[in-house]
């Protein structure tokens, strides 16, 4: 685990207030923050472990455990709660069990007038998403396991 911590820590070094920015590069490294990180970064940054895990905890964003092959976030904000989509994230996570996919809350992809909208793997978004063409898209993805 150091050996992967310690170029995030270095990119880091002397920078205020670098725990978020460094519990996303954790994240981005390994697609979630693993509780043997939580001393390591606490000791880097001179904080208490229960600091670094209050923020782990807090913020949403934060996976603690490893995602599935695929992440999809389905927007459950007011806009595209207007739209459907609790339906959708439900039909959603129903779906996911079936597959080695992670369906995870967002709380809005600046679509709104266009919803309900989701995001695959952190690159393409998706407007106007029913049920049909969810899964159309988890077709294409491949989610099985
Ligand atoms: S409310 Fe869903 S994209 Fe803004």
């Amino acid at each position: 685990m150091i050996t992967t911590l310690q170029p995030i820590f270095a990119r880091h070094q002397g920078q205020a207030g670098s725990l978020l920015p460094i519990l996303h590069d954790i994240q981005h490294e390994l697609g979630y923050v693993p509780e043997e990180a939580v001393p390591l970064v606490a000791q880097e940054l001179n904080l208490s472990r229960a600091e670094v895990h209050g923020v782990i905890t807090y913020y949403s964003h934060f996976r603690r455990t490893p995602p599935g092959k695929h992440v999809v976030q389905v927007c459950c904000a007011e806009a595209c709660q207007a739209n459907g989509s609790e339906a959708l994230a439900a039909h959603a996570a129903k779906r996911a069990q079936k597959g080695d996919v992670t369906i995870e809350p967002v709380y809005c992809l600046g679509l709104c007038s266009i919803g309900p909208n989701i995001q695959i793997d952190e690159s393409e978004l998706h407007a106007q998403v029913t049920q049909k063409k969810f899964d159309a898209l988890m077709d294409e993805l491949g989610d099985a396991k």
